[in-house]
């Protein structure tokens, strides 16, 4: 998709589809207030006036409403999109606005299109230039990539109309381009089959991705593994046929970070196809589990994006990835296993998997130099249960760390919520017979008890500030939305961008 700002009137344009946002502006005070433009534009307002006044049209958050020929404009198709009540206008109400016109688009072959930058107190310009082609390129994507009947929608170009546009602006085009590019990665890589998408596979795509984008790239499986005694990893890996891959990304930043500034180490769970192993699970939805490695996905698209915005600050990314397999050589309930850090894990359930795989990752990253980590996975069912489909879990062992992360939400319009992981939920893990259980006999807070097994691999003295995102139920959307495909979601790969970019800042 070709983007770009363009200092011309909506009346002038040619467009084949023009986009222009409205609010819906009543109130408790006027309930029968119409909705309005969100834009002054006189021909817009004299097009579309009718029809605003008609009660039609809502301008409810997704809805939209088609003008042909509209007269007075030289467009042959006058779009209005709904942002929804003006009272709770912010740019990510834009963002899925600008999604819900490409989606609008691509269906009807339209491959050209241009919105009209919306004015409002609420909405400050740069923010909403970013905010709207990160919408318009999150909803170019769709999951089809292996019918024959595959249609190539995409959008070709994307044009925002705009009175005046200033170096900020042309900045927050193209910071908001290599985001949503680098989520639309992550989601490609996440839809792809266990098949084709093996811990191999895995690494050969992270490998592409450095070389294209200069950042420096290892590729590490069974031998590694055994030479730094990654115990946990390795038990995981070995009931598969697939060999696992360690995967090392690393950025370096152009200028000296601050003296100050941590090395920050993002870790992700990749397993590329989780049966349950010996522990295995049931064959309903188990097709699902190709998914398993989104938060791998995750971090290797972040680190595509850091490349490109270059923060001033250090970043390493490790990923974990092979299968979780039954197999006469697969790892068992009732096993002992000695993790890369020396801790006694005792194996209680084989589906349990993401937290040994990452165990190793996190103590890893550490001795590769990080002094703050992020990890993302699909660790747990019980993370659904507790915040259903909208909020991704997020757990820390650092309040200001946490903070950082719950700052830049405003900038991205994700949703986390922070759950516990006090020493007080620690019996969960506790063994008879090793330092740690794999899981808790308990069927409570098994999303913290998740949590507090991670907690075990990172260093208290001196402390690390570590975040843990519970990605399990946010990953994969089972419904697509006006301004998104269904299937992977690419969740969290904006804010953990946004995240470490704060720290050069
Ligand atoms: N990959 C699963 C978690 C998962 C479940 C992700 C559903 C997405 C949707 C993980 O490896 C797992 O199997 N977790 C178990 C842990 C249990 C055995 C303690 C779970 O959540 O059931
Ligand atoms: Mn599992
Ligand atoms: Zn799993």
């Amino acid at each position: 998709m070709k983007i770009h700002l363009l200092c011309q009137s909506a009346a002038d344009s040619t467009t084949p589809l023009l986009t222009v946002f409205a609010a819906d502006m009543a109130t408790a005070k006027d309930a029968s207030a119409t909705p309005a433009l969100l834009v002054a534009d006189a021909a817009l307002q004299a097009a579309a006036a009718p029809w605003l006044a008609s009660g039609e049209f809502k301008a409810a958050l997704g809805e939209t409403f088609l003008l042909p020929m509209p007269a007075g404009l030289h467009t042959q198709r006058l779009l209005l999109v709904g942002v929804g009540k003006v009272g709770n206008l912010t740019p990510h109400e834009l963002r899925r606005g600008a999604g819900v016109a490409v989606r609008y688009a691509r269906p009807r072959s339209l491959r050209d299109l241009a919105l009209v930058l919306p004015q409002h107190p609420s909405l400050p310009p740069a923010l909403t230039v970013s905010a709207m082609v990160e919408g318009a390129v999150v909803a170019d994507f769709d999951i089809d990539f292996y019918r024959g009947d595959r249609k190539d929608l995409g959008i070709q170009t994307l044009s925002i109309l705009a009175p005046n546009a200033d170096p900020e602006m042309e900045t927050a085009l193209r910071e908001g381009g290599i985001l949503a590019e680098s989520q639309n990665f992550a989601r490609t890589l996440i839809n792809e089959p266990g098949n084709i998408l093996t811990p191999t596979e895995l690494g050969r795509r992270a490998a592409a991705m450095a070389a294209e984008f200069g950042l420096a790239c290892e590729v590490h499986s069974m031998q590694k593994l055994r030479e730094l005694g990654m115990g946990a990893f390795l038990a995981v890996a070995q009931g598969s046929a697939q060999p696992p891959a360690l995967i090392v990304l690393r950025y370096e930043p152009p200028s000296p970070p601050a003296p100050k500034a941590p090395v920050i180490g993002l870790v992700g769970k990749g397993i590329t196809f989780d049966t349950g192993g010996i522990s295995i699970k049931p064959a309903e939805n188990m097709d699902r589990m190709k998914y398993d490695m989104a938060g791998a996905a995750s971090m290797i698209a972040s680190m595509r994006a850091i490349a490109q915005l270059k923060p001033s600050v250090r970043v390493l990314a490790v990923i974990c990835s092979c299968e979780n397999m039954p197999d006469g050589s697969a790892y068992k309930p009732g096993d002992v296993v000695t993790a890369m850090s020396g801790k006694t894990i005792e194996i209680i359930n084989t589906d349990a998997e993401g937290r040994l795989v990452l165990a190793d990752g996190l103590h890893y990253a550490q001795t590769l130099g990080a002094t703050c980590l992020l990890n993302a996975a699909t660790l747990t069912g019980a993370i659904g249960t507790a915040l259903g489909q909208i909020n991704a879990g997020l757990f820390s062992n650092h309040d200001a760390t946490a903070q950082q992360f719950f700052d830049v939400l405003s900038l991205t319009g994700e949703k986390f919520w922070r759950m516990p992981c006090g020493d007080d939920y620690r019996d969960q893990i506790k063994s008879q017979i090793a330092d740690i259980m794999n899981t808790g006999g308990s069927r409570f807070a098994g999303a913290t008890a998740a949590a507090m097994f991670l907690k075990e691999f990172v260093s208290e003295d001196p402390l690390v500030p570590w975040i843990h995102l519970d990605i399990a139920a946010t990953t994969w959307l089972d419904d697509q939305k006006p301004w998104q495909s269904r299937g992977p979601s690419g969740v969290a790969v904006r804010t953990i961008i946004q995240w470490v970019r704060s720290y050069a800042k």
